[in-house]
Order: structure tokens, then C-alpha cells, then sequence
């Protein structure tokens, strides 16, 4: 990625910069935001894009309100999606400027670096990392045990990865247009850990600079973090581990299905222990580790596409069919392997995987109609 950076000329209506906004549920801080930004960025072209997951509180009509008297303020509502990933994704690649960045909406990340994280770009750099984890930044806002899972994070990705920057963790940061067009097909919508992504994504040749900065305490509204984001943190590892081969979401699905295995033999053995037969316990123990599958990958792993209140009884019936279907499958592959090797672990694994490949793409599409 060697081109020269394309920088407007005076008359030019595009902008120099580009800022992503994503936003769910945070209507009292787009005005100040915009506000500070107009401040931050005085003597630099600049829009802001909002990228709204159609928040209840009307996040979106802030946005509108400000954006009809001002072109440089625009939105993204997405409908019937839930994601920063994915938001933040959007949100760059309808950005106008060559150079982009994105920064939370409650002002805990400190837009006044945003002018030296530019001069870095022009200055060469392609990916501009915003720091609390070098000299000059702080994280203090930080609970405890955020400030722990943080940490946990960013040696854990460290530990597994080269990682050529002190926070990538941060959703602070800013790069290229065209580095984020040669990652975007390849980048997870899911999870919270979007630069993380792109630096994974991006291979080891792209040039990364850090501007530290320090993180504040969020003034309105809440943190939309959570465990699940642990688990897709673990999810987006485990993919990249692959070389990108397997999705976040089917390595959830297949962690679901372990736990399911446990279930089911937790099942089996409480039934035969309660002197029922085999058949019986087999049977039971199927049901309940497929209600159990079902009710865990609703929660967790389409968590974004959940199935509530009477829906979730034609999915879960979907579910039990698909399943159906992939045990046939499983049992057929297995056979099959079993008498061309007859070794009985490596049928079982084979089956096993056939099965929950199977499980993974047609109730992705029948039951969760998921597109990634
Ligand atoms: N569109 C959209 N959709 N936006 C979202 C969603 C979503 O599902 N979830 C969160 N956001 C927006 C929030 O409205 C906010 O502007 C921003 O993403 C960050 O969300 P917070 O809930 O405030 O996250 P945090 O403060 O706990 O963590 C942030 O800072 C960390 C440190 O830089 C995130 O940016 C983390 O990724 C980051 O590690
Ligand atoms: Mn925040």
C-alpha cells in the first residue's frame, strides 16, 4: 500500500478526515460530541459519520437534528442488526475522506489528540493506534475489573499474535481508507475488538504509529460492555488462529455443542441411575442436550439475531429438525469411516465434526436466518 495519500485541494468539497461514530443508546452525547469535535478539528475538513443500531432512545434523531443544518454531520441507521464490529465496519466504508477514524460516542476517548493522529497519517503512517497503555495515556475511568479483563486481553492476544502496539483493545484509532477497503471482506461484524481485527487482519508489513491519550469516565448513558464480549474476544482468537477459516460464530457453536456433549451424558447417567433403560436415557439425554444447544447458541452465539417469546418455539422446533438430520449424517459419515479404518475414535471425531458442520450451516440459515 504504497500510493501517495490523496490530500484535498482548496475548493474541494471532500474531507480530509472522516470520523466513525457507532452508536447505540446514547442520545445526550451527540451534541456535545459534535460540538467538541468542530473544536478539536478547527483548520481540518471533517465529517462525522454516526452509525446507529436503531437505538430506542432516538440516538438517531440527535444526529438528524444537527446533521440538517450542518452537511458534515451524517447517520447510518441499521435496522435488525446489533454490533460495534460491524458498525464501525459500515461506518468506514462509506467514509468520504481518504483517511478515517472512529471514537466512541461518550466522550471517553479524548478527541483533541485526533490532529496528531493526522499529522502521523501524512506523515506516513497507515494506522494510527490511540494508547493508554504507552507513556502519556491512562486508563484510570477504569474499574478495577475492567481494567483486569483489559489487560487480560491484550496479553492474551500478545501471547498468540505479533502484535506491534501497546493497546489493541483500544476503539480509539485512526487509519487509511484503503487500508480498511483491503481488510473489510475479511474482517468479523461480531465482538467489540474491531482494531484488533484490522491489525490481525492486516499482516505485519502495515505501518503502525500510537498517539497516547487518556480515557475518561463516560458522562451519560452506560457501557454497552460485557461478558459475551469475552467470549466473542475468545471467539475472534480462535478464528484468526485458523487463518480466518472458521467464523467467530462457528467457533461458539462448536464450544456450545462440547458443553452440550456434557449434558447429555449428565442426562444419560441420571436416568440410568434412576434405574431407567438405555433407550430411554439415550432419548432423554438427546432431547435435553438439543433444548439445551438450542436455548445456549439463542443466547450466546445469535445473541444478535435472539429468537424471543413465541418465536422461539417454530426455531426451536426447526432446531430439533436440523439436528434430526445432522445425527442421521453423523451416524452415516462415522459408519462409513469406521468400516474403512475401523478405528473407532477416528470415525467418531469424523462423524462427529460431519454432524456439527451440518447443525452449524442449516440452522444458521433456518433457524437464527443469519448471513455471516
Ligand atoms: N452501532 C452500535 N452497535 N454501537 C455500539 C454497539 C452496537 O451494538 N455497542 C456499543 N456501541 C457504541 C457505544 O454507543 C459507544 O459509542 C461505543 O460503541 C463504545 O461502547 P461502550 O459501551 O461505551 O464501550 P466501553 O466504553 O465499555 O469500551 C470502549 O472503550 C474501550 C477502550 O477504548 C470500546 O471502544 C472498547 O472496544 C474499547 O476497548
Ligand atoms: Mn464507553
Amino acid at each position: 500500500m504504497n500510493q501517495p495519500l490523496i490530500v484535498a485541494r482548496p475548493g474541494d468539497l471532500v474531507p480530509d478526515l472522516s470520523i466513525v461514530v457507532p452508536t447505540f443508546r446514547e442520545r445526550d452525547n451527540v451534541a456535545p460530541l459534535v460540538a467538541r469535535l468542530a473544536a478539536a478539528l478547527d483548520g481540518i475538513r471533517w465529517e462525522v459519520i454516526f452509525v446507529d443500531d436503531d437505538s430506542p432512545d432516538g440516538t438517531i434523531d440527535a444526529v438528524r437534528q444537527i446533521g440538517a443544518r450542518d452537511g458534515r454531520v451524517r447517520a447510518i441507521r441499521r435496522v435488525g442488526r446489533r454490533g460495534l464490529a460491524g458498525a464501525c465496519i459500515e461506518g468506514m466504508l462509506s467514509a468520504q475522506a481518504p483517511v478515517v477514524a472512529v471514537i466512541d460516542a461518550d466522550l471517553q476517548h479524548d478527541e483533541t489528540v485526533l490532529p496528531r493522529m493526522l499529522a502521523q497519517i501524512r506523515a506516513g503512517a497507515e494506522l494510527v493506534v490511540g494508547t493508554r497503555y504507552a507513556a502519556g495515556g491512562e486508563a484510570s475511568a477504569f474499574s478495577a475489573r475492567r481494567s483486569a479483563m483489559s489487560r487480560f486481553a491484550t496479553d492474551l492476544s500478545k501471547k498468540f499474535f505479533t502484535i506491534r502496539t501497546s493497546d489493541p483493545m483500544s476503539g480509539f484509532f485512526m487509519l487509511r481508507r484503503d487500508v480498511i477497503e483491503a481488510a473489510a471482506p475479511r474482517l468479523s461484524n461480531q465482538g467489540f475488538k474491531i482494531l484488533l481485527d484490522i491489525l490481525l487482519t492486516s499482516g505485519s508489513d502495515i505501518r503502525i504509529a500510537e498517539v497516547p491519550y487518556s480515557f475518561s469516565a463516560r458522562q451519560h448513558g452506560e457501557s454497552k460492555l460485557d461478558n459475551q464480549v469475552l467470549v466473542d474476544f475468545v471467539g475472534l482468537l480462535l478464528s484468526k488462529a485458523s487463518g480466518g477459516l472458521i467464523s467467530i460464530r462457528f467457533v461458539l457453536f462448536g464450544l456450545v455443542g462440547v458443553l452440550g456433549l456434557f449434558v447429555h451424558l449428565l442426562t444419560l447417567r441420571i436416568v440410568l441411575g434412576a434405574g431407567g433403560s438405555f433407550v430411554l436415557g439415550q432419548t432423554a439425554a438427546t432431547i435435553v442436550a438439543m433444548t439445551f444447544n438450542f436455548v445456549v447458541n439463542n443466547f450466546l452465539t445469535y445473541r444478535d439475531q435472539r429468537l424471543t417469546g413465541w418465536a422461539m418455539v417454530p426455531g426451536l422446533l426447526k432446531f430439533y429438525a436440523v439436528c434430526g438430520l445432522g445425527a442421521v449424517g453423523n451416524v452415516g459419515v462415522g459408519s462409513w469411516v469406521f468400516h474403512e479404518t475401523a478405528r473407532w475414535w477416528v470415525a467418531g471425531v469424523a462423524g462427529s465434526v460431519v454432524g456439527a458442520i451440518w447443525n452449524y450451516l442449516l440452522s444458521r440459515s433456518f433457524v437464527w436466518k443469519s448471513k455471516a
